[in-house]
């Protein structure tokens, strides 16, 4: 008898107790199946934070709209601490709606954990859209996001968070404060919100203590759609102006501004993220009843690591083990199970030490069906190249003629085995990321459908592929200053590369050493620049399209200077040398941007063609604007690549006579963004990236993934 007065004692004391404070939620839903009634199943994921121990204070209901009958799970903790400090559990709720008009769901409550912003009472509301979408012929999924349950940074050190604003059908997320007119908001004077990036910026110093945010995640189609209901009524979303979101779910959470520490260091004062820990925003692929598993390593020398916070879904599990010199490894793992089919899942983390926090990161994993095809592709990372060989048998059912990579101008080749894609760091979209102590160079291999056809039959494909280089402790000789090689692969014309540089004389026998760089020119020194195609196909001519300088590195720079365009010299001093039919080398007298730029990278477009192809771009030359240019035949001329070198740096000089003479003018006569010296010097390209040359060949994060 005592036994059970006791346990009443103490579930009253968990149900009632003050010592569960709210400490944030978030909201995701999916549609599910479709029934033959016309009803939708809906699918909601709430995670909920709290300090103390567990427990969940939210309970949903329907605001307004038919929501149909919620048939609710019981929460399930999916992260705490023993010292019962903090807590995340996630609840899984459906509803069958068959009226198909938008509803809400809300919930309220009196009491977010104390804070310095005041706030007692929360509010959360979900905005649901169940119409046919135009685009995808599905009803919408939400946005998805999430924070793990306890964010704490030293008052010294809170610079930004950047906040997961994943959106499963590709629209465009913004975050907004819960209330756009703030009259009841919480306002952070101190913080800026940048609702497209998701992202908080410090503007000013923050209160020791808990601040609370209440945020909003809206999603809007990139392309004017129209959402259709059951009984036919049509409705219009457009992207101009004023677009209308079609979903809006809550991301709430607390930030715990802790003592100034010592430092912000990563890896002595916090904890920094070594390999191989996922980027923020990656996308992992997992299957139905295949375990998948996410390695987290973090590394600090000041203190210790105590534990890795995560936000995941319930049933993922986390075990800890130390390395040596401070590092700590979590390996978190999850089964999805047949519900979770095609979900898309927000996972956070961070590393804890007692005084510290690393940054957060968030990931998404997608679950397929059954088939994550991996372990067949070669990944093959060199000093500047990145080759991929996948073999054609594990790609059962997939057309390789339908497959390109980031950048839609690069495709893949094959021969009758595998299929094969070269590309160098800088082409093709490889992106670039710091992942703390590795440099991580990333691609993926898409499928594309023909634009003409409505419907499918092909598998789709979609698997990402990257190379890491260690980031050096001293800069060493390998440092690159100046662009290497661009390499590309297309279907016709297999793998190719061309090469870009400056010669010190018009024999263009000796390029500039890439360690003299940056380089000294003088005043009205004549520049020698040599382009040179490198493919292993006998017959083919290169075609030098256009030649602008830019004052950034970047082709499509709003301020530029045309040097050559549509195959036409447009500048006076410019001269040609006739070389052969893949190298194109040519001269031109120095000059400089005005308006405080120092420097001048060269960008041209170049293309290759079959050599006996008349009707092909190399064949026609120089084109004045008015001629158009007819339908590009993919086998005998290449996609139009951009390849760029620089930059060319102008040394401080004294002004002199030499702003006064031809050079000068025949610049400032262009565009008037011209002033009149030229000196070329070449000056580090990326300032962080340093990269191991040694090859290393490696399996590297292969996912290969299809769906039906
Ligand atoms: C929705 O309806 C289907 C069939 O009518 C049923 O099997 C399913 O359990 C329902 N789901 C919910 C969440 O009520
Ligand atoms: C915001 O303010 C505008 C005009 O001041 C008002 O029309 C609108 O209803 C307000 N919205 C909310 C959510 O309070
Ligand atoms: C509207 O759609 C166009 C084309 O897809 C896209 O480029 C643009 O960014 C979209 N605008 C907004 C506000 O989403
Ligand atoms: C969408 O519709 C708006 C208004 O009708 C129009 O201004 C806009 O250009 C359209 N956008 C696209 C991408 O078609
Ligand atoms: C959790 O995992 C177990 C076995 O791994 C499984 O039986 C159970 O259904 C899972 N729970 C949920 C809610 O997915
Ligand atoms: C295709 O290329 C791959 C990678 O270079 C090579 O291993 C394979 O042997 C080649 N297959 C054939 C049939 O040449
Ligand atoms: C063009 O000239 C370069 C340098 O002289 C040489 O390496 C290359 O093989 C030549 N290419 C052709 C197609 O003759
Ligand atoms: C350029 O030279 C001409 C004559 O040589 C002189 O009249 C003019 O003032 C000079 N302009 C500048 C900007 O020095």
């Amino acid at each position: 008898m005592a036994h059970v007065a006791m346990l009443l004692l103490i579930s009253l004391a968990l149900a009632l107790g003050p010592a569960v404070g709210f400490y944030g939620g978030s909201m995701m839903f999916t549609p599910g199946n479709r029934f033959p009634d016309g009803s939708v199943e809906v699918h909601f994921y709430y995670r909920e934070s709290s300090r103390g121990p567990c427990g969940s204070q939210v309970d949903w209901m329907c605001k307004s709209g038919s929501c149909g009958i919620l048939t609710k799970s019981e929460p399930v903790v999916t992260d705490s601490t023993s010292e019962n400090l903090w807590c995340q559990s996630e609840t899984h709720m459906a509803t069958n709606v068959t009226s198909n008009g938008p509803f809400t769901l809300s919930s309220s409550g009196c009491c977010w954990e104390g804070n310095v912003n005041g706030v007692g009472g929360w509010k959360l509301h979900t905005h649901v859209n169940t119409g046919r979408r135009s685009d995808t012929q599905s009803p919408n999924r939400s946005p998805v996001s999430a924070a793990i349950p306890n964010i704490r940074i030293p008052q010294n050190c809170f610079q930004s968070i950047h906040l997961l604003a994943h959106d499963p059908d590709d629209d465009v997320v913004r975050c907004r404060f819960n209330d756009a007119n703030c009259t009841d908001c919480h306002h952070h004077p101190n913080i800026h919100l940048q609702e497209d990036s998701c992202t908080l910026y410090r503007e000013g110093s923050l209160d020791l203590g808990v601040h609370v945010f209440e945020l909003m995640l809206e999603d809007y189609p990139v392309s004017n759609i129209t959402v259709t209901d059951d009984d036919g009524v049509r409705n219009s979303l457009n992207n101009g102006s004023n677009p209308s979101a079609l979903s809006q779910v809550p991301l709430q959470f607390a930030v715990e501004i802790l003592p100034p520490s010592q430092g912000c260091v990563p890896s002595v004062n916090k904890p920094r993220f070594l390999t191989p820990t996922p980027l923020h925003g990656d996308v992992h692929h997992a299957a139905v009843g295949e375990a998948h598993e996410i390695i987290l390593r973090a590394q600090i020398s000041d203190s210790s690591i105590t534990d890795f916070q995560v936000s995941g879904p319930f049933n993922m599990s986390k075990t800890l083990k130390s390395e040596s010199n401070g590092v700590m490894v979590a390996t978190l793992t999850w089964t999805p199970q047949e519900t979770d089919l095609y979900r898309h899942v927000p996972v956070c983390f961070a590393a804890d030490t007692l005084h510290s926090q690393s940054e957060m990161r968030c990931i998404i994993v997608t679950v397929a069906k059954t088939r994550v095809l991996s372990g067949e592709a070669n990944v093959i990372c060199k000093d500047n190249s990145i080759s991929i060989v996948v073999s054609k048998a594990s790609m059962d059912g997939i057309d390789q003629s339908w497959l390109q990579l980031r950048d839609p101008t690069c495709s893949l080749t094959s021969n009758d085995t595998h299929i094969l894609g070269t590309m160098s760091l800088n082409t093709c979209g490889t992106t670039m990321d710091d992942s703390g102590d590795f440099i991580v160079f990333k691609n993926e291999i898409n499928s594309f459908e023909n634009p003409n056809a409505v419907i499918t039959r092909r598998n789709q494909v979609k698997f990402g592929f990257s190379c890491q280089y260690p980031k050096m402790a001293s800069v060493s000789n390998r440092y690159v200053n100046h662009k290497s090689d661009y390499i590309f692969t297309e279907s016709s014309f297999g793998t190719f590369g061309y090469s870009f540089e400056v010669f010190t004389d018009s024999s263009f026998n000796r390029q500039v050493d890439p360690s003299l760089y940056p380089v000294q020119v003088q005043l009205m020194d004549k520049i020698y620049m040599g382009i040179e195609a490198h493919t292993a196909l006998p017959e083919v001519t290169l075609f030098v399209e256009s030649c602008r300088a830019t004052p950034e590195d970047n082709p499509f720079s709003a301020v530029f200077y045309d040097i050559i365009k549509d195959g036409c010299i447009k500048d006076d001093t410019v001269m040609i040398y006739k070389a052969n039919s893949t190298k194109y080398d040519f001269e031109i007298q120095a000059f400089k941007f005005t308006g405080g730029f120092d420097e001048v990278y060269i960008s041209c477009s170049v293309i290759l063609c079959a050599k006996d192809s008349t009707n092909s771009r190399c064949a026609q030359g120089c084109l004045d604007q008015a001629t158009r240019r007819r339908r590009r035949d993919v086998s005998y001329e290449t996609a139009r690549h951009y390849i760029t070198q620089g930059p060319l740096r102008v040394a401080r000089q004294t002004h002199n006579a030499a702003s006064n003479d031809s050079g000068f003018l025949h610049m400032s006569t262009s565009t008037g963004v011209f002033a009149g010296l030229f000196v070329v010097s070449f000056v580090v390209l990326v300032g962080f990236f340093v990269y191991n040359s040694r090859k290393t060949r490696s399996i590297d994060r292969m996912h290969l993934l299809s769906t039906l």
